[in-house]
Protein backbone atom coordinates (compact mmCIF):
# COMPACT_ATOMS: atom_id res chain seq x y z
CA UNK A 1 0.00 0.00 0.00
CA UNK A 2 1.14 3.35 -0.93
CA UNK A 3 2.06 5.84 1.87
CA UNK A 4 -0.85 8.21 0.65
CA UNK A 5 -3.06 5.79 1.01
CA UNK A 6 -2.01 4.46 4.48
CA UNK A 7 -3.21 7.77 6.10
CA UNK A 8 -5.80 8.53 3.65
CA UNK A 9 -9.14 9.79 5.19
CA UNK A 10 -6.85 8.63 8.64
CA UNK A 11 -8.65 9.88 11.73
CA UNK A 12 -6.32 8.78 14.41
CA UNK A 13 -7.66 6.36 16.95
CA UNK A 14 -10.42 4.29 16.18
CA UNK A 15 -13.52 4.69 18.24
CA UNK A 16 -12.85 1.15 19.10
CA UNK A 17 -9.46 1.51 20.32
CA UNK A 18 -10.20 4.41 22.34
CA UNK A 19 -13.21 2.78 24.21
CA UNK A 20 -10.49 -0.28 24.47
CA UNK A 21 -8.65 1.71 26.35
CA UNK A 22 -10.98 4.68 28.30
CA UNK A 23 -14.00 2.85 28.46
CA UNK A 24 -12.71 0.35 31.45
CA UNK A 25 -14.10 1.48 34.83
CA UNK A 26 -14.78 4.34 36.07
CA UNK A 27 -14.16 3.39 39.67
CA UNK A 28 -10.68 1.76 38.86
CA UNK A 29 -9.59 5.05 37.42
CA UNK A 30 -10.46 6.71 40.74
CA UNK A 31 -8.27 4.38 42.74
CA UNK A 32 -5.30 6.03 40.63
CA UNK A 33 -6.53 9.48 39.29
CA UNK A 34 -8.15 10.37 42.18
CA UNK A 35 -11.74 12.02 42.45
CA UNK A 36 -11.25 14.49 39.67
CA UNK A 37 -10.93 11.84 37.28
CA UNK A 38 -7.55 13.88 35.53
CA UNK A 39 -5.73 11.22 33.07
CA UNK A 40 -2.68 13.56 32.12
CA UNK A 41 0.85 14.69 33.93
CA UNK A 42 -0.04 17.33 37.39
CA UNK A 43 2.41 20.66 37.25
CA UNK A 44 4.29 20.19 40.61
CA UNK A 45 6.08 22.40 42.83
CA UNK A 46 9.11 21.50 44.79
CA UNK A 47 8.31 20.30 48.62
CA UNK A 48 5.48 18.93 50.00
CA UNK A 49 2.78 19.14 47.43
CA UNK A 50 -0.42 16.91 46.56
CA UNK A 51 -1.20 15.12 42.93
CA UNK A 52 -4.62 17.21 43.24
CA UNK A 53 -3.45 20.98 43.80
CA UNK A 54 -0.14 19.88 40.94
CA UNK A 55 -3.36 18.82 38.89
CA UNK A 56 -5.11 22.60 39.61
CA UNK A 57 -1.99 23.85 39.16
CA UNK A 58 -1.56 22.35 35.72
CA UNK A 59 -4.86 23.23 34.54
CA UNK A 60 -4.61 26.69 35.56
CA UNK A 61 -1.04 27.03 33.72
CA UNK A 62 -2.92 25.51 30.83
CA UNK A 63 -6.55 27.86 30.54
CA UNK A 64 -4.55 30.90 31.57
CA UNK A 65 -1.67 30.24 28.60
CA UNK A 66 -4.90 29.88 26.09
CA UNK A 67 -5.69 33.93 27.39
CA UNK A 68 -8.98 32.25 28.51
CA UNK A 69 -11.24 35.30 29.87
CA UNK A 70 -14.81 35.35 31.33
CA UNK A 71 -17.11 35.06 28.19
CA UNK A 72 -14.84 33.21 26.50
CA UNK A 73 -15.99 30.13 24.29
CA UNK A 74 -13.20 27.39 24.50
CA UNK A 75 -13.06 23.98 23.01
CA UNK A 76 -11.38 20.91 24.91
CA UNK A 77 -10.00 18.42 22.13
CA UNK A 78 -10.08 15.13 24.26
CA UNK A 79 -11.85 16.52 27.11
CA UNK A 80 -11.83 12.94 29.19
CA UNK A 81 -14.11 13.31 32.38
CA UNK A 82 -13.90 16.71 32.01
CA UNK A 83 -11.67 18.48 34.94
CA UNK A 84 -10.88 20.79 32.30
CA UNK A 85 -14.62 22.02 31.32
CA UNK A 86 -15.22 21.91 34.93
CA UNK A 87 -12.45 24.31 35.84
CA UNK A 88 -13.25 26.49 33.02
CA UNK A 89 -17.19 27.35 33.93
CA UNK A 90 -16.50 27.14 37.52
CA UNK A 91 -13.68 29.17 38.03
CA UNK A 92 -12.83 31.19 34.43
CA UNK A 93 -16.82 32.12 34.31
CA UNK A 94 -16.21 30.92 30.25
CA UNK A 95 -19.53 32.10 28.37
CA UNK A 96 -19.31 28.26 26.54
CA UNK A 97 -17.12 25.01 27.06
CA UNK A 98 -17.35 22.33 24.17
CA UNK A 99 -15.56 19.19 24.98
CA UNK A 100 -15.38 16.66 22.55
CA UNK A 101 -13.94 12.86 22.92
CA UNK A 102 -13.98 9.57 21.64
CA UNK A 103 -14.93 7.67 24.78
CA UNK A 104 -18.25 6.85 25.73
CA UNK A 105 -17.80 6.36 29.41
CA UNK A 106 -16.26 9.61 30.08
CA UNK A 107 -19.52 11.48 28.03
CA UNK A 108 -22.51 9.70 29.67
CA UNK A 109 -20.08 10.52 33.42
CA UNK A 110 -20.38 14.23 32.38
CA UNK A 111 -23.98 14.34 30.85
CA UNK A 112 -24.60 13.07 34.68
CA UNK A 113 -22.90 16.13 35.68
CA UNK A 114 -24.95 18.56 33.73
CA UNK A 115 -22.23 21.60 33.87
CA UNK A 116 -23.62 25.01 33.69
CA UNK A 117 -22.73 26.45 30.01
CA UNK A 118 -21.00 23.06 28.82
CA UNK A 119 -21.44 20.87 25.94
CA UNK A 120 -19.89 17.01 25.73
CA UNK A 121 -19.91 15.56 22.47
CA UNK A 122 -18.66 12.20 21.37
CA UNK A 123 -17.00 12.79 18.48
CA UNK A 124 -13.53 12.68 16.63
CA UNK A 125 -11.79 16.58 16.66
CA UNK A 126 -11.94 16.54 12.92
CA UNK A 127 -15.39 15.93 12.27
CA UNK A 128 -16.04 19.09 14.88
CA UNK A 129 -17.52 21.85 12.95
CA UNK A 130 -18.31 24.77 15.24
CA UNK A 131 -21.22 27.35 14.59
CA UNK A 132 -18.54 30.24 15.06
CA UNK A 133 -14.37 30.41 15.64
CA UNK A 134 -13.51 29.79 19.42
CA UNK A 135 -11.46 32.22 21.86
CA UNK A 136 -9.52 29.57 22.89
CA UNK A 137 -8.36 25.81 22.40
CA UNK A 138 -7.29 23.10 24.77
CA UNK A 139 -5.81 19.80 24.39
CA UNK A 140 -4.34 18.09 27.27
CA UNK A 141 -2.73 14.34 26.06
CA UNK A 142 -5.27 13.27 23.05
CA UNK A 143 -2.37 14.30 20.46
CA UNK A 144 -0.48 10.78 21.76
CA UNK A 145 -3.75 9.17 19.59
CA UNK A 146 -3.45 11.14 16.46
CA UNK A 147 -0.52 8.62 15.18
CA UNK A 148 -0.75 4.95 15.40
CA UNK A 149 2.73 2.78 15.41
CA UNK A 150 3.95 1.75 12.20
CA UNK A 151 3.04 5.21 10.82
CA UNK A 152 6.25 6.68 8.73
CA UNK A 153 7.84 10.16 10.22
CA UNK A 154 5.83 11.61 7.33
CA UNK A 155 2.45 9.99 7.50
CA UNK A 156 2.90 11.28 11.70
CA UNK A 157 3.63 14.79 10.64
CA UNK A 158 0.57 14.98 8.14
CA UNK A 159 -2.22 13.75 10.40
CA UNK A 160 -0.87 16.32 13.10
CA UNK A 161 -0.88 18.94 10.18
CA UNK A 162 -4.42 18.05 9.86
CA UNK A 163 -4.87 18.41 13.78
CA UNK A 164 -3.27 21.84 13.22
CA UNK A 165 -5.24 22.94 9.90
CA UNK A 166 -8.21 22.13 11.81
CA UNK A 167 -7.63 23.90 14.77
CA UNK A 168 -6.66 27.25 12.69
CA UNK A 169 -9.87 27.21 10.97
CA UNK A 170 -11.26 26.72 14.44
CA UNK A 171 -9.93 29.50 16.52
CA UNK A 172 -10.36 33.49 15.84
CA UNK A 173 -7.66 35.15 14.58
CA UNK A 174 -6.58 36.27 18.01
CA UNK A 175 -7.01 33.29 19.52
CA UNK A 176 -4.56 31.05 21.63
CA UNK A 177 -4.18 27.14 21.86
CA UNK A 178 -2.65 25.31 24.51
CA UNK A 179 -1.51 21.65 23.71
CA UNK A 180 0.24 19.22 26.51
CA UNK A 181 1.27 15.72 25.09
CA UNK A 182 3.75 12.85 25.47
CA UNK A 183 7.09 13.32 23.47
CA UNK A 184 9.06 10.97 22.29
CA UNK A 185 12.80 11.55 23.87
CA UNK A 186 16.16 11.46 21.91
CA UNK A 187 18.10 8.43 24.00
CA UNK A 188 15.84 4.71 23.72
CA UNK A 189 17.57 2.64 25.89
CA UNK A 190 17.28 -0.88 23.49
CA UNK A 191 16.90 -3.96 25.88
CA UNK A 192 14.35 -6.88 25.93
CA UNK A 193 12.89 -5.81 29.65
CA UNK A 194 11.77 -2.07 27.63
CA UNK A 195 10.68 -4.18 24.79
CA UNK A 196 8.61 -6.15 26.26
CA UNK A 197 7.29 -3.30 28.29
CA UNK A 198 6.64 -1.33 25.88
CA UNK A 199 4.79 -4.31 24.22
CA UNK A 200 2.37 -4.10 26.74
CA UNK A 201 1.88 -0.96 26.86
CA UNK A 202 0.57 -1.20 22.95
CA UNK A 203 -2.18 -3.64 24.21
CA UNK A 204 -2.96 -1.34 27.02
CA UNK A 205 -2.75 2.22 24.97
CA UNK A 206 -3.72 -0.03 21.52
CA UNK A 207 -2.98 2.29 18.01
CA UNK A 208 -1.13 4.82 20.05
CA UNK A 209 2.55 6.45 19.54
CA UNK A 210 3.33 9.68 20.75
CA UNK A 211 4.78 12.39 18.75
CA UNK A 212 8.66 13.54 18.39
CA UNK A 213 8.55 17.52 19.55
CA UNK A 214 10.24 18.10 16.03
CA UNK A 215 6.84 16.59 14.29
CA UNK A 216 5.09 19.13 15.74
CA UNK A 217 7.20 21.46 15.13
CA UNK A 218 7.23 20.44 11.29
CA UNK A 219 3.10 20.31 11.36
CA UNK A 220 2.27 23.83 12.86
CA UNK A 221 4.69 25.35 10.49
CA UNK A 222 2.99 28.29 8.63
CA UNK A 223 -0.06 28.02 10.65
CA UNK A 224 0.76 28.79 14.29
CA UNK A 225 3.68 30.39 15.63
CA UNK A 226 4.96 28.82 18.93
CA UNK A 227 4.93 31.72 21.92
CA UNK A 228 6.14 29.00 24.73
CA UNK A 229 7.47 25.88 25.24
CA UNK A 230 8.52 23.68 28.19
CA UNK A 231 9.54 20.23 28.78
CA UNK A 232 8.27 18.89 32.11
CA UNK A 233 9.32 15.36 31.63
CA UNK A 234 10.06 14.88 35.31
CA UNK A 235 5.92 16.09 36.48
CA UNK A 236 4.96 13.09 34.38
CA UNK A 237 7.56 10.93 36.34
CA UNK A 238 5.91 12.68 40.00
CA UNK A 239 2.86 12.17 38.80
CA UNK A 240 2.92 8.75 37.24
CA UNK A 241 5.02 7.45 40.68
CA UNK A 242 2.31 8.79 42.67
CA UNK A 243 -0.33 6.25 40.47
CA UNK A 244 1.81 3.28 40.69
CA UNK A 245 1.82 4.12 44.55
CA UNK A 246 -1.80 4.32 45.16
CA UNK A 247 -2.38 1.24 42.47
CA UNK A 248 -0.12 -0.86 44.82
CA UNK A 249 -1.95 0.08 47.81
CA UNK A 250 -5.52 -0.71 46.38
CA UNK A 251 -4.46 -4.05 44.15
CA UNK A 252 -7.39 -6.13 45.55
CA UNK A 253 -9.88 -3.57 44.64
CA UNK A 254 -8.48 -2.78 41.25
CA UNK A 255 -8.47 -6.37 40.58
CA UNK A 256 -12.12 -6.79 41.72
CA UNK A 257 -12.82 -3.93 38.94
CA UNK A 258 -11.22 -4.90 35.90
CA UNK A 259 -9.42 -8.18 36.70
CA UNK A 260 -6.08 -8.97 37.95
CA UNK A 261 -4.24 -9.50 34.51
CA UNK A 262 -5.25 -6.38 33.05
CA UNK A 263 -4.98 -4.17 36.96
CA UNK A 264 -1.21 -5.88 36.77
CA UNK A 265 -0.80 -4.83 33.28
CA UNK A 266 -2.04 -0.61 34.00
CA UNK A 267 0.33 -0.72 36.92
CA UNK A 268 3.60 -1.99 35.14
CA UNK A 269 2.87 0.55 32.62
CA UNK A 270 2.82 3.38 34.95
CA UNK A 271 6.10 1.85 36.38
CA UNK A 272 7.49 1.78 33.18
CA UNK A 273 6.29 5.69 32.47
CA UNK A 274 8.11 6.31 35.84
CA UNK A 275 11.57 5.50 34.81
CA UNK A 276 10.80 6.35 30.84
CA UNK A 277 10.02 10.02 31.78
CA UNK A 278 13.01 9.83 34.53
CA UNK A 279 15.64 8.79 32.34
CA UNK A 280 14.15 11.11 29.38
CA UNK A 281 13.67 8.23 26.70
CA UNK A 282 9.71 9.87 27.44
CA UNK A 283 9.48 13.51 27.39
CA UNK A 284 6.27 15.75 28.62
CA UNK A 285 6.01 18.61 25.73
CA UNK A 286 3.29 22.07 27.43
CA UNK A 287 2.88 23.85 23.94
CA UNK A 288 1.21 27.58 24.07
CA UNK A 289 0.25 28.47 20.06
CA UNK A 290 -0.67 31.71 18.82
CA UNK A 291 -2.33 31.42 15.03
CA UNK A 292 -0.39 32.98 12.29
CA UNK A 293 -2.62 35.52 10.33
CA UNK A 294 -1.07 34.31 7.06
CA UNK A 295 0.94 31.30 6.10
CA UNK A 296 4.17 31.45 4.91
CA UNK A 297 4.09 29.77 1.46
CA UNK A 298 6.97 27.81 -0.08
CA UNK A 299 7.66 30.44 -2.43
CA UNK A 300 7.99 33.22 0.20
CA UNK A 301 10.14 30.78 2.19
CA UNK A 302 12.63 29.90 -0.77
CA UNK A 303 13.10 33.74 -1.10
CA UNK A 304 13.62 34.23 2.57
CA UNK A 305 16.50 31.74 2.44
CA UNK A 306 17.91 32.30 -0.98
CA UNK A 307 17.81 35.85 -1.55
CA UNK A 308 17.01 37.96 1.44
CA UNK A 309 19.38 35.74 3.88
CA UNK A 310 22.44 35.64 1.57
CA UNK A 311 24.83 37.78 3.36
CA UNK A 312 27.79 35.58 2.09
CA UNK A 313 30.63 33.91 3.98
CA UNK A 314 32.79 36.55 5.84
CA UNK A 315 36.25 36.20 5.33
CA UNK A 316 38.76 34.80 7.76
C1 LIG B 1 -5.29 10.71 28.17
S1 LIG B 1 -6.96 11.20 27.92
C2 LIG B 1 -6.87 12.85 28.58
C3 LIG B 1 -8.20 13.33 29.04
C4 LIG B 1 -8.23 14.71 29.68
N1 LIG B 1 -7.78 15.74 28.75
C5 LIG B 1 -7.43 14.76 30.95
O1 LIG B 1 -6.46 15.53 31.01
O2 LIG B 1 -7.79 14.07 31.91
C6 LIG B 1 -7.07 11.49 26.13
C7 LIG B 1 -8.43 11.94 25.64
O3 LIG B 1 -8.32 12.25 24.24
C8 LIG B 1 -9.48 11.78 23.57
N2 LIG B 1 -9.17 11.68 22.13
C9 LIG B 1 -8.17 11.00 21.52
N3 LIG B 1 -8.21 11.16 20.18
C10 LIG B 1 -9.26 12.00 19.93
C11 LIG B 1 -9.82 12.55 18.74
N4 LIG B 1 -9.33 12.26 17.53
N5 LIG B 1 -10.89 13.37 18.85
C12 LIG B 1 -11.42 13.65 20.08
N6 LIG B 1 -10.93 13.15 21.24
C13 LIG B 1 -9.86 12.34 21.17
C14 LIG B 1 -9.82 10.49 24.29
O4 LIG B 1 -11.15 10.09 24.06
C15 LIG B 1 -9.56 10.92 25.75
O5 LIG B 1 -10.69 11.58 26.26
Amino acid sequence: MSKTRATAGYKGVSQAAAQRHYDVSDDFFRIWQGPDLNYAAAMWEDGDDTLEAAQARKTAYLIEQANVRPGSRVLDVGCGYGYELRTLVEKYQVAEAVGITLSEAGVDYLHKQDLPRCEVRLENYVDHRPRTPYDAIISVEAMEHFARPGLSGRSKIRSYRTFFERCHRMLRPDGRMTVQTITWGHRFPLNIQILSDLYLATSIYPECNPPFATEIMHACDGLFDVLELRNDRDHYARTAQMWVDRLRDDREHAAELIGRKKAMAFERCMGTAVQAFTEGWLTLHRFTFRPLPVRLRPARRFLVNNVLGRGGTPKT
